[in-house]
């Protein structure tokens, strides 16, 4: 095949929210990167969420598994795979309670083979980088969950993992696989740990589209426990532009966390939402009527508290849409979808 890029950059999972969000950036943006986009359409995955980028030349789609070892080195192979953002996972807290193996099966041995694959494309050897693959990047993306709850205080990129859920000692497995490859083998892999992403593109399943659904019907809007869980909530398109900036811009083997300084328990935050609703639509009436407290989840963790300084200091990275314009943005999305 005739390489008429400038990079080959593979993102897996960006059939999915943030990975939809991250590979239109990218596509865009790089009109002089080619950019694969490897997911396995599972429920969570939206091809619509594509579509602005969808006939664009520089994009290329592959519906595949990234525990599939043959695909992924075909891949690699077929279009010079020169740099990884890596985030399809199976990412839903509540399903990975229900049923972990699957969890386990694509968290880690998908992120194993991707790195193992990516090692022996761009490597000679243990800290011997083909000529041709010097500049080649592996970015995984993962969350802070794997620090665990946070009662007080913020989790740095030193704090301990202490993850409690199957999802985050899955991501957490991810993340240690990750630097292993780094300490052990010199491949230039970067992590990211960041806090909960909101906007446009988010399966239905997950806590913001489930209220603004669950309103817009008429349903019971429900919220875990006594609704006080803490969540720093990230726009979803500045997580993005940390993840670009990341991956051009870090030193090999560095980890970032990545927030927004919006701590907001869960309560709050539907409340917030049911105000916008009501603006929008007052035909519904005092939505916030309409909110139910649910059984907790099991180990649901009571707070998550980042401290991204470090990406702010290192790399001038900072959220740059103010949390109200986001989730006012990000409600109206929604509004349209439904
Ligand atoms: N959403 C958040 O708030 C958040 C926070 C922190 C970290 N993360 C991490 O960011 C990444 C993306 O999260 P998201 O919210 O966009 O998830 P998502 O569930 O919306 O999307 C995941 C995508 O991965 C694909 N996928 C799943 N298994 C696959 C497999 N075996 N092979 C290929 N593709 C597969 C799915 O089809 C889907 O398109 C994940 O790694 C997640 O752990 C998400």
């Amino acid at each position: 095949m005739k390489n008429e890029f400038e990079r080959n950059i593979l993102v897996t999972g960006g059939a999915g929210f943030i990975g939809a969000n991250l590979v239109c950036l990218l596509a865009k943006k790089y009109k002089n990167y080619r950019i694969i986009n490897l997911d396995k359409l599972t429920y969570a995955a939206d091809l619509d969420n594509l579509k602005e980028v969808s006939s664009l030349d520089n994009y290329v789609f592959i519906k595949g598994d990234i525990c599939d070892e043959v695909l992924v080195k075909d891949i690699f192979r077929r279009y010079g795979v020169d740099g990884v953002f890596h985030l399809a996972a199976c990412s839903h807290v509540d399903n990975s309670i229900k049923s972990p193996r699957e969890f386990i099966k694509t968290n880690i041995e998908g992120s194993f083979n991707l790195l193992s694959i990516a090692y022996e494309a761009w490597h000679n050897g243990p800290f011997e980088v083909k000529e041709r693959y010097r500049h080649a990047r592996f970015h995984l993306v993962s969350t802070d969950e794997v620090y665990g709850s946070c009662d007080s205080g913020l989790f740095t990129e030193s704090s301990r993992f202490e993850p409690n859920s199957p999802y985050s000692a899955s991501k957490a497995s991810a993340d240690l696989i990750a630097r292993s490859y780094i300490k052990t083998f010199g491949l230039n892999v970067t992590i990211s740990n960041c806090s909960n992403n909101f906007g446009p593109c988010q399966h239905g399943e997950k806590f913001i589209p489930t209220v603004i659904r669950c309103a817009l019907i008429g349903e019971n809007i429900p919220v875990y426990g006594d609704g006080g869980n803490i969540r720093d909530w990230l726009y979803v398109r500045d997580h993005c532009q940390a993840l670009d900036l990341i991956f051009h811009k870090a030193r090999p083997g560095e980890t970032y966390n990545i927030g927004a300084g919006n701590e907001i328990d869960n309560l709050t935050l539907v409340k917030r939402i049911c105000d916008l609703l009501y603006k929008f639509k007052p035909n519904g009436g005092d939505y916030s009527r309409q909110i139910k407290f649910v059984a907790d989840r099991p180990g649901h963790d009571r707070r998550y508290g980042i401290d991204y300084s470090k990406i702010k200091k290192d790399l001038g990275w900072r959220p740059s849409t103010p949390f109200n314009e986001a989730l006012e943005h990000t409600v109206r999305w929604y509004i349209d979808k439904i």
